[in-house]
């Protein structure tokens, strides 16, 4: 089952968005299947956003990422990847859709709210990233007769 690497930014967590973001999350029905809350260091946030080392606004984003807690999570269901990120809409969030988290919830790019795996590859890396201490296992009855084809 395919699976999604989720992190609400420091905004996200001083805004008290978590409830609401996760709860969208649910309610499309996807499966929480890890969640962190966490402070990274610096070192940390470089790793995950190594592939943006050469952009003008790289250190801006690590010192927004280390400014405050974030709270990591892996999402799994049909589709978690392409369809989580419509969920949160695009990067920047004067262009996101309304009904988006960033459409909704936010109108600066460097203070986005939320990040979330831009493909199966990246979610992969991410989620051993986050949590290489493994994650729950354990499957939504809901699931089982959905996913049953
Ligand atoms: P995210 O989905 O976490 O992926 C990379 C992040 O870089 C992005 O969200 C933004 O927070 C940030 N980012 C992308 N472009 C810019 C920009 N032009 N200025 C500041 N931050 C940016």
């Amino acid at each position: 089952m395919e699976r999604t690497f989720i992190m609400i930014k420091p905004d996200g967590v001083q805004r008290g968005l978590i409830g609401e973001i996760i709860s969208r999350f649910e309610k499309k029905g996807f499966s929480l299947k890890a969640l962190k809350l966490v402070n990274v260091d610096r070192p940390f946030a470089e790793k995950h956003y190594a592939d943006l080392s050469a952009k003008p606004f790289f250190n801006g984003l690590v010192e927004y990422i280390i400014s405050g807690p974030v709270v990591a999570m892996v999402w799994e269901g049909k589709g978690v990847v392409a369809t989580g990120r419509k969920i949160i809409g695009a990067t920047n969030p004067l262009a996101s859709e309304p009904g988006t988290i960033r459409g909704d919830f936010a109108i600066d790019i460097g203070r986005n709210v939320i990040h979330g795996s831009d493909s199966v590859e990246s979610a992969t890396k991410e989620i051993a990233l986050w949590f290489p201490e493994g994650i729950v296992s354990w499957q939504s009855s809901l699931h089982s007769w959905i996913y049953e084809e």
